[in-house]
């Protein structure tokens, strides 16, 4: 279904973008995974999606740095899928919340999607490509959970850098749609639940399905943005949140 694209992902050494270049190798991808995880140490999250792709590429590239992420796109012989997946979050509440912590959520987490997603969309319009833009949203965009006013203010903004993009450039073909994952057992939240024991109490509370999310079912609605299937679908937060985001709940 892939074959034939070349399809970067930032921050492919974490759990959910490790799960999103796996499955997009797998269905015939040529995968460019991005992170600032030195190579040596994501070896077994390369390994996962060489066994889709032979030739997976890995590369140390920080999302904040403009200018290695421009010489990193230049780089690559073709872009035609971008997965600005990349992120952080460091649990404070807002009286105690440092200007560092802010700033940090802001650079990694906003500006380091609007490096990526500006960058290679200037390179798929000089290519004349009709890429595919999907970045990685959450539930808590909308929904002022606890303690973390850094984290859900920088996925609003992407929420909107979503709908920015996709109105500017729609006139060159480019599509650009996030996910919205819930509460996932992995990667931050995996290590929230384990090492929070305020944050898992509030999550055994708001569920609506039951239980948290995988990131293979957040990968796959990556697979299916990435898809013919949604070539009329642009300026769209896909959620997978198994119904947090549906009722006022007392966390
Ligand atoms: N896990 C969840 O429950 C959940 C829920 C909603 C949204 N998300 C979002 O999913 C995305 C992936 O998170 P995850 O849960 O897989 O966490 P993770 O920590 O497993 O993966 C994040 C990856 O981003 C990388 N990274 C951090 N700063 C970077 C930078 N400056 N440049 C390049 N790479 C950088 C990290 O090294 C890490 O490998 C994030 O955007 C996160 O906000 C996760």
């Amino acid at each position: 279904m892939l074959t034939g694209k070349t399809a970067i992902v930032t921050g492919a050494a974490g759990d959910l973008g490790n799960a999103m270049a796996r499955q997009l190798a797998e269905r015939g991808a040529h995968v460019v995974m991005w992170d600032i995880v030195p190579r040596a140490e994501a070896a077994e999250a390369i390994e996962r999606v060489q066994a889709h792709d032979a030739a997976v590429a890995y590369a140390e590239v920080d999302v904040r740095e403009r200018i290695a992420v421009d010489a990193a796109i230049a780089d690559m012989p073709q872009v035609d899928i971008v997965c600005s997946n990349a992120g952080i979050v460091e649990a404070q509440p807002f009286l105690e919340l440092s200007q560092a912590n802010w700033q940090n959520h802001l650079d990694i987490n906003l500006t380091g999607c609007f490096n990526v997603c500006q960058s290679a969309a200037r390179r798929m319009v000089a290519d004349g490509t009709k890429g595919r833009i999907i970045l990685t949203s959450s539930w808590v965009a909308q929904i002022p959970w606890p303690e973390i006013t850094a984290y859900t203010v920088s996925k609003a903004g992407v929420n909107m850098l979503v709908k920015q993009m996709a109105r500017e450039l729609a006139a060159h073909g480019i599509l650009v749609n996030a996910v919205a994952p819930g509460i996932v057992d992995a990667g931050l939240a995996g290590r929230q639940l384990r090492e929070e024991p305020q944050y898992a109490a509030r999550v055994a509370k708001v569920i609506p399905l039951g239980a948290p999310g995988t990131p293979e079912e957040i990968a796959s609605a990556v697979v299916y943005l990435a898809s013919p299937q949604t070539n009329y679908m642009t300026g769209s937060i896909l959620t997978l949140d198994g119904g947090c985001s549906l009722f006022q709940f007392d966390a």
